[in-house]
C-alpha cells in the first residue's frame, strides 16, 4: 500500500501512532505528580526496561501530560560521558525563567537563578562541561560550595520553593539514567530525598536500563525506599494487537486475525519490533486487508531493517573482544546465562572476562539480573549475534 500514508513509526524515541498498553503507568505518574503539587508524599518513579520497549516515548508523553496539567517540567537525557550538572543546569534555568514570569513566584525563582549562578561557577572546576547562561549574580552561600551533593540539594530546594509559591510542581524527566556517574546519581538522590522530606513539590520521573536499580542502590542504600521502579516490558497481547490494528484501522486498512497473530509471534510484543513489522507489512500488502502471506513476506525485510538499524548501531560500538563475548552469550540462547558458562564457551577462565563484562555493562549492552548471571539489554540480540557472526570462526 502507499508508503506515503504508512502510519507506523520505528525509531529511537519516535512517537508511535498508538501508545498502547501504558495507560496504567501514565495514571500512576499523573497521581504522583498531582500529589507532589499538593505537597502530599509521593515517590519519584524510575521506569526500567530493555532497549526498545518504549521508555523514551512514554517519558515524553508523560511530560506532555504534566505540562498540560500545568506542572513545570524539565527534560534531560544522559548520554555517556556528559556530567549530570552540565545536563541539568540549562534545563533548570529554562524552568526557573518560566517560573519567574509568574508574579507570585518571581522573587523566589530569581533567588533560585542566583543559586544556579553560584552552582555553575563553583562546579565549573570539577565539571568543565557546564555551559549555562547566567541571568543573575550568585548569592554568596547559596549552592556555591563546589560540592555537588550539597549544592544540588540547595539548588533543588530553592527551585522547589519557587514552584511552591506558584502553586505548581517541578518535575524532572530524565532518560538513560543508567549512564549517570555514581557520585552524581548519589547527589541527585540526596537532593530529592531532601526535597521530599521538606514536602517541597519536586519529583523525578526517570527511565533507564534494568541495571539502573542496582546502580541506584549502590549510590545510596536508601534509594530503593525512596523510588518506585516500575518495569516496562513487551506489550501484553491485547495491547500489541491494538498497537498494530488501530493505526491501520484509522487509515481504513484492516488486518486479518492470523496476520496479526503472526506479527505478535515474531515480535514477541516488543514495541520497537511491532512498529517495524507494522511498517513492512503495510508496505508489502497490495490492498486491505493485510493477510498472513503479506506478513510472511514482510518479515524478512522487517528483520533486515532491524539488523541495519536497531541492532547494528549497538554492534558497531563494540570492541572485537566484546563482540566475541556477546557472540558466546548468543551461542547459549536468549539468557540469562551464568558467567561461567559463557567463559566455558570461549575456553578461558571467568576472571579473565571481568573487564570485558564490565565494559559491556557500562555501555548498556548487558546487565546482571542476579549475582553471576548475565543477560542482554537488547531483546532478541542473541539471534542477531548468530546472524552477524555466523559459523565458528569467532571462537578463534
Ligand atoms: N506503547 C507503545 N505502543 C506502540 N509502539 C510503541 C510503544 N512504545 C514505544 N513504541 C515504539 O517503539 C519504538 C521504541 O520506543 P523508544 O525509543 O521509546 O524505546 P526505548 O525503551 O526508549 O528504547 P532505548 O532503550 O533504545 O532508548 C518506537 O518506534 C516507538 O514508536
Ligand atoms: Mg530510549
Amino acid at each position: 500500500m502507499n508508503p506515503v500514508h504508512n502510519p507506523f513509526a520505528p525509531g529511537a524515541g519516535t512517537p508511535p501512532p498508538e501508545l498502547a498498553g501504558r495507560d496504567d503507568l501514565r495514571e500512576t505518574v499523573r497521581i504522583a505528580l498531582e500529589r507532589t503539587r499538593l505537597r502530599l508524599p509521593a515517590k519519584s518513579i524510575l521506569m526500567v526496561g530493555l532497549r526498545g520497549v518504549g521508555k523514551t516515548v512514554l517519558l515524553d508523553r508523560m511530560r506532555d501530560d504534566a505540562e498540560t496539567a500545568g506542572i513545570h517540567t524539565l527534560r534531560v537525557e544522559s548520554p555517556e560521558r556528559r556530567s549530570l550538572p552540565a545536563l541539568l543546569a540549562p534545563q533548570l534555568r529554562q524552568a526557573l525563567l518560566r517560573l519567574s514570569r509568574q508574579e507570585k513566584a518571581r522573587a523566589l525563582a530569581q533567588r533560585a537563578l542566583r543559586g544556579l549562578a553560584g552552582f555553575a561557577k563553583a562546579l565549573k572546576v570539577k565539571y568543565a562541561d557546564i555551559e549555562v547562561g547566567l541571568d543573575f549574580d550568585p548569592e554568596p552561600g547559596l549552592a556555591d560550595n563546589g560540592d555537588l551533593e550539597h549544592d544540588l540539594q540547595d539548588l533543588l530546594e530553592a527551585a522547589g520553593a519557587a514552584a511552591e509559591t506558584a502553586g505548581t510542581a517541578l518535575a524532572l524527566f530524565v532518560d538513560e539514567l543508567q549512564y549517570v556517574e555514581e557520585n552524581e546519581l548519589a547527589a541527585l538522590i540526596t537532593a530529592l530525598h531532601r526535597t521530599a522530606q521538606r514536602r517541597q513539590p519536586v519529583i523525578m520521573v526517570g527511565a533507564g536500563l534494568p541495571q539502573l536499580c542496582g546502580r541506584m542502590g549502590k549510590a545510596k542504600s536508601y534509594a530503593e525506599r525512596l523510588f518506585d521502579f516500575p518495569r516496562i516490558g513487551p506489550l501484553a497481547p491485547d495491547a500489541a494487537r491494538l498497537a498494530i490494528a488501530k493505526p491501520a484501522r484509522d487509515n481504513a486498512v484492516l488486518i486479518d486475525p492470523d496476520a496479526l497473530a503472526l506479527i505478535l509471534l515474531q515480535t514477541q510484543g516488543y514495541p520497537y519490533f511491532l512498529q517495524e513489522w507494522g511498517k513492512h507489512a503495510w508496505d508489502t500488502a497490495d490492498a486491505s486487508p493485510i493477510s498472513k502471506a503479506d506478513v510472511e513476506l514482510a518479515s524478512a525485510s522487517a528483520l533486515a531493517a532491524l539488523d541495519e538499524s536497531f541492532f547494528r548501531v549497538r554492534f558497531d560500538r563494540l570492541t572485537p573482544q566484546e563482540k566475541r563475548y556477546l557472540r558466546a552469550m548468543g551461542e547459549l540462547g536468549p539468557g540469562p546465562h551464568r558467567s561461567g558458562d559463557i567463559a566455558d564457551i570461549l575456553g578461558r577462565p571467568v576472571s579473565s572476562f571481568g573487564p570485558t563484562r564490565n565494559q559491556l555493562i557500562s555501555k548498556g549492552m548487558i546487565w546482571s539480573p542476579n549475582h553471576g548471571d548475565t543477560a542482554f539489554t537488547v531483546p532478541l540480540f542473541d539471534e542477531f549475534m548468530h546472524r552477524i557472526m555466523p559459523g565458528t570462526d569467532w571462537k578463534n
